[in-house]
């Protein structure tokens, strides 16, 4: 599964990035909202720390608007994938950015049948929101599972990328359906890797190492 940071801090993305393991970041409005300085400035310096997608939302509302504000996002470089909202003007707008060869981003979704209209007019990428649904009872997971089935019925080459997953647990389960890719706060990446059990064993294995030694040398004298 391919990882991306849900994050538009330049501070957090560059310490992340040092693992090797992050392969795009996603941003929205509210997310660059929270950032200093011009969004611009912010997607670009993204694009230099992460070789990947890197999403910039539009805000505009209608079709027309969609298409223009994503074709700036899309002139500030080559990995800038246009991130649009699962509405009707959204989907005009990805059928006309994704013929006119630009990677979209389907946003906002909450249903199956929502993705599917997605990836028939060309998105590259939608964006089922998990957390969003578990946080009005309905199982955000069962939305991806079944996204995930209907692609792979009918081999199109949309990726599913679980997004709104707000902790380990989300990202293991989105792995398990086959989701192509998950994004996450920094805080759930770092999650992902560290094990109180590694820990304790790393200092169980350095204390002996350090003991032995410590024995030898007397041994010696
Ligand atoms: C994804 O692209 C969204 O930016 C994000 O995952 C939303 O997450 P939230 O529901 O935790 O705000």
């Amino acid at each position: 599964m391919k990882i991306f940071l849900d994050t538009a801090s330049l501070k957090e993305i560059r310490e992340a990035a040092t693992l090797g393991v992050v392969d795009g970041v996603t941003t929205n409005p509210s997310l660059l909202a929270k950032e200093q300085g011009e969004p611009e400035e912010i997607l670009r310096e993204i694009c230099d720390l992460v070789d990947g997608p890197i999403s910039a939302e539009v805000v505009a509302t209608d079709a027309a608007g969609m298409i223009r504000e994503g074709k700036h996002w899309a002139s500030l470089h080559e990995n800038i994938t246009v991130k649009v909202p699962c509405t009707v003007a959204g989907i005009q707008a990805t059928k006309a950015l994704s013929g006119a060869g630009h990677k979209v981003n389907v946003t906002l979704i909450f249903s199956p049948t929502q993705a599917l209209i997605a990836a028939k007019a060309g998105a590259t990428f939608v964006s089922p929101f998990v957390g969003r649904l578990d946080d009005i009872a309905t199982p955000g997971m069962e939305m991806v599972a079944d996204i995930v089935r209907i692609f792979a019925n009918y081999d199109y080459p949309t990726e599913v990328l679980a997004a709104s997953l707000r902790h380990p647990m989300h990202v293991l389960e989105a792995a398990r359906m086959g989701a192509h890719v998950g994004t996450m706060p920094v805080a759930v990446f770092h999650q992902l890797l560290k094990h109180p059990l590694t820990d304790l064993g790393l200092e169980r294995f350095l204390a002996d190492w350090e003991k032995a030694k410590k024995e030898l040398g007397a041994k010696a004298r």
